[in-house]
């Protein structure tokens, strides 16, 4: 699946940016808190507004260092997956457990420097692992591909204990990087700058879906 990454389109007309990638399994929405993150973009009121263009299961990312305080509000706003950092400073598992409770889908997401084993105790937990392949905070960063190696592991946990989470990689991904993460077992692909600094986002999406089947 193909979740492109909204904060990398142009957004003077959000209409248009959903028309462009409605071909998208999911949409993308990175939600900064400047203090998480050095970075800031925007909360539910963003999410209401993308949710009212589409029908799209809506993957919102919370870089927050307080997510649990907006869980409700992220699900009012319309919500499908709600992404928290297991480096933030929500009450773990509670939080996850919450996000369920409310009705979504819940994820947790892991930053390039941080082990595997921060995030197994949890996995009960989760119905996606958001595997971060940049410091999170800005779209366009580069790749680094030393997180491949966690891909493959989640990958291999997932089938030695018959669960059922899915694990999805997030910046710095393009037509080759992407290609790695899937032959890395990746389900999801989030792709920003990839996607819309190109006059075809319909054309991105469509070949970034193109290596799940060439990668059965
Ligand atoms: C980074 C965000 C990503 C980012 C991806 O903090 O979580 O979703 O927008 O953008 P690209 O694909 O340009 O790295
Ligand atoms: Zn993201």
């Amino acid at each position: 699946m193909v979740s492109p990454s909204l904060i990398a389109a142009e957004f003077t007309c959000l209409e248009r940016v959903v028309q462009q990638v409605s071909g998208a399994d999911w949409l993308h929405l990175d939600v900064m808190d400047a203090h998480f993150v050095p970075n800031l973009t925007f909360g539910p009121l963003g999410v209401r507004a993308v949710r009212k263009l589409t029908r799209q299961p809506l993957d919102v990312h919370l870089m927050m260092t307080h997510p649990h305080h907006y869980l409700r509000a992220f699900q009012e706003a319309g919500a499908d997956w709600l992404t928290v950092h297991v480096e933030s400073q929500a009450p773990f598992p509670r939080v996850l457990e919450e996000i369920r409770t409310l009705g979504m889908r819940s994820g947790i997401a892991l930053n390039p420097e941080t082990p595997v084993e921060r995030v197994l105790p949890l996995l009960p937990y989760v119905d996606l692992v958001l595997v971060m392949s940049v410091h999170p905070g800005f779209s366009g960063q580069s790749f680094i591909p030393e997180v491949l190696q966690k891909v493959r592991e989640f990958r291999a946990y997932r089938e030695s204990h018959h669960t059922q989470f899915l694990i999805s990689i997030d910046g710095g991904i393009n037509q080759d990087t992407a290609s790695l993460a899937v032959r890395a077992g990746v389900d999801v692909l989030v792709a920003g700058s990839y996607v819309f600094q190109d006059a075809q986002p319909a054309e991105r999406v469509r070949a970034l879906q193109q290596l799940f089947s060439l990668n059965p």
